[in-house]
């Protein structure tokens, strides 16, 4: 579409300094007038100077459904047509290309910070799983699945649109095939291990791709005998046998996903044992029992999912870690995560402060560590950089 069709958003003053601050979010508030558009439009943003003139900040996706209202795409004016779209999947799978490691999995396009608003797509070989989470990448999911299959020759794309995201978006949650076939789970080579990822009913898009440069990081850190709190199918705990600790175990509540672990054990010829149950209630029972252990890993679940939330999740995060203090051996690594964008690193260190205290621990701080390079950070845009993963050690 040319620039001329396209609908107008006039946004407030207010609305225009955070874009040109480097943030693409302008929010329900900061609309004057939304010049008709449609939700899922591509429109033209502009802000009415003093002397009433308009000007034209950039194009956006619109969503009259979401506070979220438009998605920056581009600066200034521009031809967001197929051919644009184009040039930016590639310019996202060039940076993945000059990233590339033994993995055959990793993520190919993170949304704002590769400039495609609401779009995910990872990779696992030869599959790749997307999610359009806004209504103007939801509109053009074919094409996305069009364009990716030219660039990458991948054929099958799964779509895991059933997350709580999108219903902030005012769109409905669905998972399934986009095309091609998936006779069940894949298996695909991670920091070095054969691992079984299923696309289609795994959690997130089948596995926590952000942490595996961390998983990594602790298999060369692992010894003595370790635990994996909130273990998924083991990304950590497996990466912490490969490297030697011994015995580990794992901890989830999901059975589903221990069974995957033990398997994917098996097949890479390691040890592991595995607990289903609740990290709390477990973790308050090794305590009482008096186990030790020289290495923990905590990747719980993102405790405080809005702002409203954070003050119960301060108290969540901080009980898993005094717990995990308190049974580490002295000299003992804790690789404690959190996946909250509202808990900053800086609060998190803090807590982690108050629970050393609480558990009468020194505690050093090896390594501050985020998402693998391949979700990389858009600066300006704070909501991109929201896993921290902190290397600790206890004395
Ligand atoms: C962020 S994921 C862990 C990802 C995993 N560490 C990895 O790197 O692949 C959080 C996990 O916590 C589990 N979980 C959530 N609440 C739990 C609880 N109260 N007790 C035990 N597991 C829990 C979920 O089943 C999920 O597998």
């Amino acid at each position: 579409m040319t620039l001329k069709g396209l609908p107008r958003v006039t946004i407030s003053h207010r609305g225009a300094q955070r874009l040109s601050a480097g943030h693409p979010w302008v929010f329900s508030g900061d609309v004057r007038d939304d010049g008709g558009a449609v939700s899922g439009d591509v429109v033209l943003v502009q802000q009415r100077r003093r002397s009433g003139k308009l000007r034209v900040l950039g194009c956006a996706f619109f969503n009259r459904e979401s506070m979220i209202t438009l998605r920056l795409i581009e600066s200034g004016e521009a031809v967001i047509d197929r051919a644009f779209w184009r040039r930016r999947l590639q310019q996202a799978l060039e940076l993945r290309a000059r990233l590339a490691d033994e993995d055959q999995a990793g993520r190919l396009v993170f949304a704002e910070s590769d400039g495609i608003p609401g779009l995910i797509a990872d990779r696992y070989h030869q599959v790749i799983v997307l999610q359009t989470l806004c209504a103007g990448a939801e509109r053009l999911r074919r094409q996305w699945v069009e364009l990716l299959q030219e660039l990458t020759g991948v054929d099958t794309f799964v779509e895991r649109n059933d997350t709580a995201a999108r219903r902030l978006e005012g769109l409905p949650e669905r998972a399934g095939m986009l095309q091609g076939r998936l006779a069940g789970p894949l298996q695909v080579r991670l920091g070095g291990l054969l691992r079984t990822i299923d696309p289609l009913a795994g959690q997130k898009t089948g596995g926590y791709l952000d942490q595996r440069h961390n998983h990594r990081r602790a298999g060369q850190l692992a010894r003595g005998r370790c635990l994996d709190v909130f273990s998924y199918q083991g990304g950590f705990g497996l990466s912490l046998a490969a490297g030697g600790g011994t015995p580990v175990t794992l901890l989830d509540q999901s059975e589903r996903a221990l069974e995957i672990a033990r398997a994917d054990a098996a097949s890479n010829r390691l040890q592991v044992e595995t607990r289903c149950g609740n990290a709390f209630d477990v973790l308050r029972g090794l305590q009482q029992q008096g186990q030790r252990f020289h290495t923990i890993c905590l990747d719980p679940p993102a405790f405080a999912k809005n702002k409203r939330a954070l003050e119960s999740a301060l108290r969540g995060y901080k009980e898993i870690n005094l717990r995990a203090l308190k049974l580490l051996e002295p000299g003992g690594l804790l690789i404690t995560s959190s996946c909250s964008y509202h808990l900053s690193v800086d609060l998190f260190e803090d807590i982690l402060l108050q629970a050393a205290r609480d558990a009468r621990r020194q505690v050093q701080l090896l390594e501050r560590r985020g998402a693998a390079s391949d979700h990389p950070e858009r600066l300006g845009f704070p909501e991109s950089r929201y896993l921290k993963c902190l290397l600790l050690r206890a004395w």
